[in-house]
């Protein structure tokens, strides 16, 4: 195996901890773009499957999905899922951390502003949980949270609300009937699924197969609609 080199981009402190932006370069590989926060690994600009998933999984269930809230704008591949399907009139990106939202502006991330100039794009900086509360009902043809690893292995301890009945009720009043909310997660969480079918009664959990670390693993979205 090659060495593995890191150069740091750009660097943050935050009070939720460090933001880091990174690249790595290895012989064997293509260099890619690895985000960090709190010291905990988020995500990189190779295994981005299932955040596209997470996006066209959503907006196949949905005949008009007009207006789309993503939360976790990350390296924005959601954001650009959604983008690319033109029945999207309205994408609303909520992100915590102000300096990721202009390391995609700048230039930082090279691939960010192009993707951030699209005009449907309205960009808030917030906490989901404060953005969802503030939301008016049914303000939302679908709401995609990738905001964490997922319940069981957290970067924010914060966030572990996000993924438990009363939030989840909250998102799903921002939901239109006949719309969706979709949860990523990094592993399997019956907890979650449990809490989305308290609230949402039926709750689909899809498998997404990835490579990581030469090894198959799956990410997982848990998918649940409001009737209408
Ligand atoms: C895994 S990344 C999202 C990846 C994104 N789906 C993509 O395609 O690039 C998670 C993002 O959620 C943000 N985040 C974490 N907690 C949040 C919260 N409570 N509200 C809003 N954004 C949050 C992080 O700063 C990070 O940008």
């Amino acid at each position: 195996m090659s060495e593995v080199e890191y150069v740091e981009l750009a660097r943050v402190e935050t009070e939720r901890g460090d933001l880091v932006l990174r690249e790595r370069r290895g012989e064997d590989a293509p260099s890619a773009l690895e985000l960090r926060a709190n010291g905990v690994f988020v995500m990189d600009t190779v295994e981005i499957g299932s955040e596209r998933a997470l996006a066209s999984a959503a907006l196949e269930l949905v005949a008009e999905p007009r207006v789309v809230l993503v939360g976790g704008l990350g390296l924005g591949y959601t954001m650009h899922e959604v983008l690319a399907d033109h029945r999207v009139e309205r994408c609303v990106v909520v992100e915590i951390e102000s300096a990721l939202v202009d390391w995609m502006r700048d230039g930082t991330v090279p691939h960010g502003p192009g993707v951030m100039a699209d005009g449907r794009v309205e960009v808030v900086v917030a906490d989901v949980a404060v953005a969802l509360t503030e939301a008016r009902p049914s303000s939302y043809d679908l709401v995609l949270l990738d905001v964490d690893n997922g319940p069981g292995y957290l970067v924010h301890d914060a966030n572990a609300a996000l993924y438990r009945d009363p939030f989840l009720a909250t998102a799903r009043a921002a939901v239109r009937p006949g719309g969706a909310l979709v949860v990523w997660s990094a592993s399997a969480s019956p907890d979650l699924q449990a809490a989305l079918e308290r609230v949402f009664g039926a709750v689909e959990a899809i498998a997404h197969q990835v490579r990581l670390q030469e090894r198959d693993e799956h990410y997982w979205l848990y998918v649940a609609r409001v009737e209408r």
